[in-house]
């Protein structure tokens, strides 16, 4: 379970998180806000691409009326890979801006995340349901059907996302220019990749920027656990360092690529999302930034690297709550392959590597010589394509589906006008976004030391000294935009 809400993780979720991340936003502060928002419903459509298939079914979606002055505009965030989070319905930079400009609120949670299921179950029967496309042209019903019901025919729409929802922020803009007026795409990753190597590159850079000699000590870290791995008498050792929850075995290239992926990812995890405000979602161990972890990496009283290495993994764990790590893959496998929407995988897991496997790749490979990390290539990703959702989910199938995807959204070609691209510098994924202005309205705002979505989350004083500014910036820019 801690596995699979990593890899969602991973992805890039910005926008609220799994059941697990809700249920614990349930018990915080957001609880008053959770209760006031209630769940809306919206009939939408199974299937956008055959007129003929009429099978509807009931789409989640949040409202907050309270800034609507008529006139204003109509905000759109889009839900992403994990349940959509009401508490984004009362913070946020957008919220600001809505407020601002009086716009009407509104939050549409992505097809088959959270309480949003177009099919009985999550068989591989059902799984194509599951697109990118078929979630803009749900987007594009929704719009169409509330602009009548509400009577919103003189109002303008602007779309938000973060992450992969920063994607479809940017495609809806791209592929419905007579619906989205403007997009905002936060830390989108908008060229699709197979082997992303660079997502390292990325983390080893960013570990580095005050701390020069971090990458290499990790890395010194991590050879010292491979040769630890090389003998079973060890494994109790490794077991006991980085709390698993049962005793290690290994039996295959993959049990072992799994527990290398599985420790590496709580660093990668770590500078992704770097010294951000997430916390109003639910999210813990925010305080576990780049800063305290190469802090202890440098410190010797804690001994050896791989000791240090040992001591940051432990309190990562301790500062999210984690009580252990789940290092079997075979377990992994069973619980991705689970198809009930009550399975353990359900709150995006599944889902979300569906999407990576007939979609976008995004594989974050340790194939690049350039990081600290070693024994999860890229064979080790396609394999999990292949061992959770069947044969024909190879490495071939894999790379034409991606291919099909950059062909059918332009990749870093973008071809469109009103869209403003934000990004971290020290968030990996920028690696795979606009970062140049491509004309005089498809804006890059590449902001310094910041990360994953930093821009759309409430403000605070210890943010990245840039932040501000681009928020302000974002907001002049669709002030100018909603008057054309
Ligand atoms: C809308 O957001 C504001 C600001 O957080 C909050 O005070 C208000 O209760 C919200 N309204 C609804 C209907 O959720
Ligand atoms: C580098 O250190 C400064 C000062 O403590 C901090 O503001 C900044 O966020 C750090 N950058 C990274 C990438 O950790
Ligand atoms: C190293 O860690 C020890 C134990 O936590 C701490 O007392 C000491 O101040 C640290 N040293 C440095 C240079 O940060
Ligand atoms: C982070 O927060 C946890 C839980 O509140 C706390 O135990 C830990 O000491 C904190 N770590 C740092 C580096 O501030
Ligand atoms: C992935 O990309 C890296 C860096 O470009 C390259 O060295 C490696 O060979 C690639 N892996 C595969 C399997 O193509
Ligand atoms: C992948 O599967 C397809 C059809 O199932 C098959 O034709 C192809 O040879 C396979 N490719 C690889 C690289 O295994
Ligand atoms: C893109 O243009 C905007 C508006 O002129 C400017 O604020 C921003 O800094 C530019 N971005 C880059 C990467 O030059």
């Amino acid at each position: 379970m801690a596995r699979t809400q990593l890899l969602v993780l991973l992805a890039g979720l910005c926008l609220a998180g799994s059941d697990a991340f809700t249920q614990r936003s349930f018990q915080s502060k957001s609880e008053v806000l959770v209760t006031v928002q209630q769940d809306r419903w919206f009939m939408q459509r199974l299937d956008h691409f055959n007129g003929a298939d009429t099978r509807v079914w009931e789409q989640r979606y949040f409202m907050n009326v309270s800034f609507s002055q008529s006139g204003g505009p109509v905000f759109l965030m889009i839900g992403g890979e994990g349940a959509a989070n009401p508490a984004w319905m009362t913070q946020g930079t957008w919220i600001i801006y809505a407020e601002k400009m009086g716009a009407l609120c509104l939050l549409l949670e992505h097809r088959f995340y959270g309480k949003s299921h177009p099919t009985n179950d999550m068989s591989v029967e059902n799984l194509p349901y599951l697109s990118s496309r078929q979630a803009l042209a749900d987007l594009a019903h929704f719009q169409t059907v509330m602009t009548e019901n509400l009577g919103l025919g003189d109002r303008k729409w602007v779309v938000f996302g973060g992450s992969y929802p920063g994607c479809l922020a940017a495609w809806y803009r791209i592929k419905y220019p007579h619906l989205a007026h403007a997009a905002v795409a936060s830390s989108a990753p908008v060229k699709a990749v197979v082997n992303f190597s660079e997502y390292l590159d990325v983390v080893q850079e960013s570990l580095a920027r005050n701390h020069s000699d971090c990458p290499g000590t990790i890395k010194m870290a991590s050879d010292t656990l491979l040769e630890l791995l090389d003998y079973k008498e060890n494994y109790g050792k490794i077991t006991k360092d980085f709390y698993l929850c049962k005793l290690l075995v290994i039996r295959s290239k993959m049990d072992m690529a799994f527990l290398l992926d599985t420790i590496a990812e709580y660093i990668m995890d770590v500078v992704q999302y770097n010294n951000d405000n997430r916390e109003f979602e639910g999210v813990k161990g925010g305080n576990m930034t780049i800063n305290v972890v190469c802090d202890i990496m440098a410190n010797e009283s804690f001994g050896s690297p791989y000791d240090r290495y040992v001591e940051v993994i432990q309190r990562i764990m301790k500062a999210r709550k984690e009580k252990c790590i789940e290092a079997s893959y075979q377990q992994f496998v069973r619980d991705m392959s689970n198809i009930h929407w009550e399975g353990p995988a359900s709150s995006g897991g599944r889902q979300w590597m569906y999407q990576t496997c007939t979609e976008f790749g995004y594989f974050q490979s340790s194939d690049s010589v350039f990081q600290p990390f070693s024994g999860f290539p890229l064979s080790y990703h396609v394999q999990q394509c292949t061992d959770i959702y069947g044969l024909a989910y190879n490495l071939s199938m894999v790379v034409g589906a991606i291919q099909q995807t950059n062909e059918n959204y332009g990749g870093l070609n973008v071809q469109s006008s009103r869209i403003i691209f934000p990004n971290g510098l020290i968030d990996p994924w920028h690696a795979l976004g606009i970062n140049t202005n491509l004309s005089s309205d498809l804006l890059a705002f590449p902001i310094e030391d910041a990360a994953h979505c930093a821009d759309m989350y409430p403000a605070r004083p210890e943010e990245p000294p840039m932040l501000p500014a681009v928020r302000r910036d974002m907001y002049e820019q669709l002030t100018k935009w909603l008057q054309l």
